[in-house]
């Protein structure tokens, strides 16, 4: 059995308990002090590759802590299980699968054997696919049922097949081709189908059904919607294969819906829904900026993959991320990590990371069955700055709880409006400073004092007015947004998830928590349409589903 089957006990390691004994050293460390007495903190604390430079320097960290995490790293075999990753073993215990996402960005000409077979041919076939499709839809070849070309296209689906794709075609928007829109239907709520077709027209509306597993609630039935809107409309069955196609690992049930076999994408049981945008998933994306830029955006992620396998885990970025994590979610009790982009572009970073994080690392166990004994991964949230400032940064500045966030943002914008984003960059620099420095209780009773205030107004303001600081963040700056830079972006985030989980030694690439929802939801749903009570409800749920039937009664 290979090692990461039966993971060590991290809490077991040397390493862990020495940083035990260090976290303690380290209760007295002070930020503004660590910068006063070390002119070369930044130099020492920042890194850049792949278009990307992150300066680290404001966490409550110094050599010694890095050097013991790097230690942890070591001890946890993290080496090992990188190799066995892009080697294509099965992490992903439970399925007993590989997770390969990393091979859908490598180039044409590399060869990668899985059980006896070289994937990459596969891999480059597709992306072949892809290439026609998109050429035929840009050039207006590919038309519509009355002969027009196609100008719209709704991507149909749901986590995976719908948060990488939004985050990537939106943010690449500068890269946006002439004539294809790009949209997305996730939830299966009805409103969101009505606002959308209200803007569309079936005769040069393309739908894809973009599910690996395409059993997908949300999904399927949304596509039953668009089928149905397409035929009122005035569609035909007979053209339906011109406004549908799908990309799915399920091609017998995406035949089954009407999708001609030629009009499916493939994508493999190897990728997981959260790693799928480098796959056929990625059409919208490809659509949306065209198929040079998807490959840049592929180019970039490879990118990253090298340098995760190959630098140093003192300067690999995603080792770095990873265990900084580590260091506060296990030895400061931070229970969430806060991802704010101050670009407009990037806004959609917070929700894709989102369920990258949390539903490759929301376990308890290890891969081996034995539960974890440490936390596991973080609640992610957060959301475009300068928003957040005015919302919720206040919890980050003076709230109880210690929650570490990463910075993302460009030097250069596409839209510069006035001295704009001066000030955006700014405000950027200065909400980590501001966490980092705060202000003391000395500062703030001599800023009263310089207004005026009588001794007992400033003694009661005080105490409002102080800001703990000493509030550690990551600052990630890259140039414009780029696909090659963007595609480095995302990588260095799924790598970094990938660290955490080989070192807690659970598996980042199932997801079985969800699927208790998805059989409750259909016993609940029985219960709403049905006379008899719903299966195994108990009182509040049988409580609420009858409120529900009674509202809708007669
Ligand atoms: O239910 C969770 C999940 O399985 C995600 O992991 C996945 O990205 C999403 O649903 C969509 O799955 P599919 O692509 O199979 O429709």
């Amino acid at each position: 059995m290979a090692y990461y089957q039966h993971p060590v006990d991290v809490t077991s390691l040397p390493a862990w308990q020495a940083l035990s004994q260090h976290r303690e050293a380290m209760q007295t460390f002070s930020l503004r002090n660590a910068f006063q007495q070390n002119s070369q903190r930044f130099q020492q604390f920042s890194l850049s590759c792949c278009g990307l430079f992150l300066d680290y320097s404001k966490n409550l960290v110094d050599q010694e802590t890095r050097d013991l995490l790097v230690r942890l790293a070591r001890e946890s075999r993290l080496e090992q299980s990188i190799q066995a990753l892009f080697a294509g073993e099965p992490v992903n215990g439970s399925e007993q699968r590989p997770a390969l996402h990393t091979a859908l960005r490598r180039p044409m000409g590399d060869a990668l054997v899985v059980d006896g077979e070289n994937i990459m041919p596969e891999v480059h076939r597709v992306l072949n696919k892809m290439t026609e499709l998109v050429g035929r839809i840009h050039n207006g070849l590919w038309r519509g049922y009355n002969e027009q070309p196609i100008t719209d296209v709704v991507n149909i689906g749901i986590g995976g097949s719908f948060l990488g794709p939004q985050l990537v075609s939106e943010a690449l928007l500068p890269f946006a081709q002439k004539g294809v829109r790009c949209h997305y239907l996730a939830n299966i709520d009805g409103s969101e189908f009505h606002a959308l077709s209200a803007r569309l027209r079936a005769e040069t509306t393309l739908f894809i059904v973009s599910s690996k597993s395409f059993t997908t609630l949300e999904t399927l039935k949304n596509a039953m919607a668009a089928r149905s809107w397409y035929l009122a409309q005035g569609g035909s069955e007979a053209e339906l294969h011109r406004h549908f196609i799908a990309v799915t690992s399920n091609l017998e049930a995406a035949e089954a819906f009407g999708m001609h076999a030629e009009n499916i994408f493939p994508m493999w049981d190897w990728v997981g829904g959260r790693y799928s945008l480098w796959s056929a998933i990625g059409l919208p994306i490809a659509l949306a900026v065209g198929m040079s830029n998807f490959k840049e955006l592929l180019a970039g992620a490879h990118a990253m993959d090298e340098h995760f396998q190959s630098a140093p885990f003192e300067q690999n970025m995603p080792v770095i991320l990873g265990l900084l994590g580590i260091w506060y979610g296990n030895f400061w009790d931070a229970q969430s990590h806060a991802i704010l982009p101050y670009d407009h572009y990037l806004r959609n970073i917070t929700k894709h990371l989102q369920q990258l994080d949390m539903e490759s690392n929301g376990k308890s166990v290890r891969q081996d069955g034995s539960p974890v004994s440490c936390d596991s991964g973080p609640v992610i949230w957060g959301g475009v700055g300068c928003n957040g400032q005015h919302a919720y940064h206040q919890l980050l500045h003076q709230g109880t709880q210690l929650i570490p966030a990463d910075f993302i943002v460009p030097v250069v914008s596409y839209n510069p409006v006035a001295d704009h984003h001066q000030w955006l960059y700014a405000n950027c620099l200065s909400q980590s400073q501001a966490l980092m420095l705060g202000k003391s209780r000395e500062e703030a009773e001599a800023e009263l004092r310089a207004k005026g205030m009588s001794e007992d107004e400033v003694q009661r303001l005080a105490p409002h007015k102080v800001i703990p600081g000493n509030r550690p963040s990551n600052t990630l700056v890259l140039d414009r947004i780029s696909p090659r830079r963007l595609g480095a972006l995302v990588a260095l985030y799924e790598h970094k998830v990938f660290v955490q989980s080989a070192i807690w030694g659970i598996n980042a690439f199932d997801q079985w928590g969800v699927e208790l929802g998805k059989e409750l939801g259909r016993n609940v749903y029985q219960g709403l349409t049905s006379f008899e009570p719903a299966p195994a409800a108990d009182g509040s749920t049988q409580g609420l589903i009858d409120f529900f039937r009674g509202r809708h009664r007669g």
